[in-house]
């Protein structure tokens, strides 16, 4: 099983329209694919489902429930373990009982992998706590959305130097850090074809483009490309998402 994380301490970059999309694209492709919704916000489970869930990521976690009881079915091979956006209890359990358990995620994900799962993506919330940085130890490879502005870039070097430390601290020298998605690109603003220009070296790179489905889609609860004719993504959307897709 293939373990990604979306991260970036800086909010509203993508990080949950990729991690969302790519599933999807990866359940269509005919892989068996689990979203782990680790934000407290719970936005990618409220994006995909439209239920009254009864278990969520924090009863896995603190044991109340079994992995098994707490998946939800999107779509054919596509899941989701959901965390909801009120009751804060993952949020509670990353400030009190995480700290003793810093290989939960690592656990979580050999568990996912003996129920036949072909990736799992980990969709993170903005910042640097204690959940973000347990579950990217437990990753092969996190992936950094990013907007066209400057205090991404610096974003982007921030989080590699967190990378960094994560690395040597918990002895993780193989989470892979490759790619990096500059979301949400017009063209025809000067700063952001600066940014594009300028993108950090010795990454691959994908620019994504400004693109309402995916709020379209986020606001019908249903993925970009069940949207109306009308409504679907650019082709210059669907061609970067397909080009991160192979590189996964
Ligand atoms: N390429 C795009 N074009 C236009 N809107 C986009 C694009 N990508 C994402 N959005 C919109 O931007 C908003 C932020 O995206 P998203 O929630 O995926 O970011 P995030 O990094 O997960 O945010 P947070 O840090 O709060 O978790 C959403 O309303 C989403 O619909
Ligand atoms: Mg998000």
């Amino acid at each position: 099983m293939k373990k990604y994380a979306f991260s970036l301490q800086k909010g509203g970059v993508g990080k949950t329209s990729l991690s969302g999309t790519i599933g999807f694209m990866l359940s269509d492709k005919g892989k068996k694919t689990v979203l782990v919704d680790c934000d407290p916000q719970g936005n990618l489970s409220s994006w995909y489902l439209t239920d009254q869930v009864d278990h969520e990521l924090a009863g896995v976690l603190t044991g109340k429930v079994g992995i098994a009881e707490s998946i939800k079915q999107i779509r054919e091979n596509l899941f989701i373990i959901p965390t909801y956006g009120i009751d804060g209890e993952l949020k509670a359990y990353g400030e009190n009982q995480l700290a003793n358990e810093p290989f939960i995620f690592e656990d979580l994900c050999n568990e996912l992998e003996k129920m036949g799962f072909d990736y799992a993506l980990f969709d993170l919330s903005p910042g640097m706590g204690r959940i973000e940085r347990m579950v990217i130890l437990a990753m092969d490879e996190v992936i950094t959305p990013m907007t066209p502005e400057y205090f991404s870039l610096d974003g982007i070097e921030i989080f590699a130097s967190e990378l960094s430390k994560i690395r040597k601290n918990y002895k993780r020298e193989n989470v892979q850090h490759r790619k990096i998605v500059c979301n949400g690109h017009n063209e025809s603003i000067k700063q952001h074809r600066e940014i594009t220009g300028q993108l950090p070296q010795g990454y691959d790179n994908y620019i994504i483009p400004t693109d309402p489905a995916f709020r379209k889609a986020q606001s019908s609860h249903i993925a970009l490309f069940e949207l109306e004719p009308g409504d679907r993504p650019k082709k210059s959307t669907v061609d970067e998402l397909t080009r991160l897709l192979e590189g996964m």
